[in-house]
C-alpha cells in the first residue's frame, strides 16, 4: 500500500484502488461487471436487491459487492458456484411475478433483468403453475407511468427522489410479495428532474409517456383492479385513459445534467435528449422558434422578431 492504494484481486485480476472504494467499483476496474440492480454510483447504497453477491476469501459468507469496501490483499471471486447459485436464486425470485412481456416492453433490449437472466439465470422456473401477481398501471405524473408488475423494488427511484431531487414523493408501500412503489396521495412525480427515474429504472417499470407505445396510451382500458389482485399469468394491463401527448415540457433532463457534477460519483443518471424534443413544439416556445417550426425562412423570422421588438 506504498502509494496509498489498496491492492486486491477480482477473479484473479490484480487491481489497485483508493481506500474506501467499493468492491463493485474495484471489480469494474478489473474488467468484471458484478450483476447489480439497486446499486448506482450516484445514489446512496441501499443493498436491498442482493444481486451483487460475491465470494470474498476469509469472509464467513457471501458478501454484497455494492456495500463492501476493499481491503488490502482481498481476494474476490464472482464466478464461484456458491456466488452464482445465490444470484440465480435472486433472479428466480424476481421472475416469480415479473411478467414475460419482453416483446412489448419499452425496456426490452436494454433491460438489466433480461441481461442478467441471459447471463446467469436458470433456464427454467419452478413456479410455472402459479398465477403472477397483478397490479394496474399507475399515472405518477406529467411524464411518468409506473408499471408495478415489472418492478423489482430496487428502490433507485425512491432514493433518487429523496436524496438527489430532495422531493421524497415515492416510497415502498406494503411489504413482501405485495410491495410496490407508492406515491404520496397528495403528490405528483412532477419535479423537474423526475424524468431521470425512467432511465434509472433497471427494468421497464417506469415509463416516459413520450415513448409509451400506442396500446398503452390510446388502447383499451385493460384489466384494472385493486392492488394485490391476481390476474392472468403474464398480464401487464393497460393504462387506459392516459393522455396521448405530453404537453408539459417541464422535465428536461439537461437541467439535471447541467448540475450533475454535484451528484455522487459524477455519473450522469439521465440523458439530455429524451425529453428535449417536447420543447421543440411546446406552445411556450419563443415565437421566433415557433415560426421556424412553421416553416418560416430565416429572413421572415428576423422580420417577425423585429416587428415584435418594435
Ligand atoms: S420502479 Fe424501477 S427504479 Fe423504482 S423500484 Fe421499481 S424497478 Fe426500481
Ligand atoms: S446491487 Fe448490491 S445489493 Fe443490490
Amino acid at each position: 500500500m506504498a502509494d496509498g492504494l489498496i491492492n486486491l484481486t477480482v477473479d484473479g485480476v490484480p487491481v489497485s484502488v483508493a481506500p474506501g472504494t467499493l468492491v463493485i467499483e474495484a471489480a469494474k476496474q478489473a474488467g468484471v461487471l458484478v450483476p447489480h440492480y439497486c446499486y448506482h454510483p450516484g445514489l446512496p447504497v441501499a443493498g436491498v436487491c442482493r444481486m451483487c453477491l460475491v465470494e470474498i476469501e476469509k469472509a464467513p459468507k457471501l458478501q454484497i459487492a455494492c456495500a463492501t469496501q476493499v481491503a488490502e490483499g482481498m481476494v474476490v471471486q464472482t464466478q464461484t458456484a456458491p456466488a452464482k447459485d445465490a444470484r440465480q436464486g435472486v433472479l428466480e425470485l424476481l421472475l416469480i411475478n415479473h411478467p414475460l412481456d419482453c416483446p412489448i416492453c419499452d425496456q426490452a433490449g436494454e433491460c438489466e433483468l433480461q441481461d442478467f437472466v441471459f447471463q446467469e439465470g436458470r433456464s427454467g422456473t419452478r413456479y410455472a403453475e402459479y398465477a403472477k401477481r397483478f397490479n394496474p398501471v399507475e399515472d405518477f405524473g406529467p411524464d411518468v407511468l409506473y408499471v408495478p408488475n415489472r418492478c423489482i423494488l430496487c428502490t433507485r427511484c425512491v432514493r433518487f427522489m429523496e436524496d438527489v431531487a430532495q422531493e421524497p414523493v415515492l416510497n415502498v408501500s406494503e411489504r413482501g410479495d405485495r410491495a410496490y412503489i407508492g406515491i404520496h396521495p397528495e403528490a405528483r412525480l412532477d419535479h423537474p428532474w423526475a424524468g431521470n427515474v425512467v432511465d434509472l429504472c433497471p427494468v421497464g417499470s417506469l415509463l416516459s409517456k413520450d415513448f409509451v407505445p400506442g396500446q398503452l396510451v390510446a388502447g383499451s382500458p385493460g384489466p384494472q383492479g385493486p392492488k394485490g389482485d391476481t390476474g392472468a399469468k403474464g398480464d401487464t394491463g393497460a393504462a387506459g385513459s392516459f393522455p396521448g401527448t405530453l404537453p408539459s415540457g417541464k422535465t428536461l433532463r439537461g437541467v439535471f445534467l447541467a448540475e450533475g457534477t454535484a451528484v455522487g460519483a459524477g455519473e450522469p443518471m439521465g440523458d439530455n435528449i429524451s425529453f428535449g424534443f417536447s420543447f421543440a413544439s411546446a406552445p411556450t416556445r419563443s415565437p421566433a422558434r415557433s415560426a421556424r417550426s412553421a416553416g418560416a425562412t430565416g429572413c421572415e423570422r428576423d422580420a417577425q422578431s423585429r416587428r415584435r421588438d418594435e
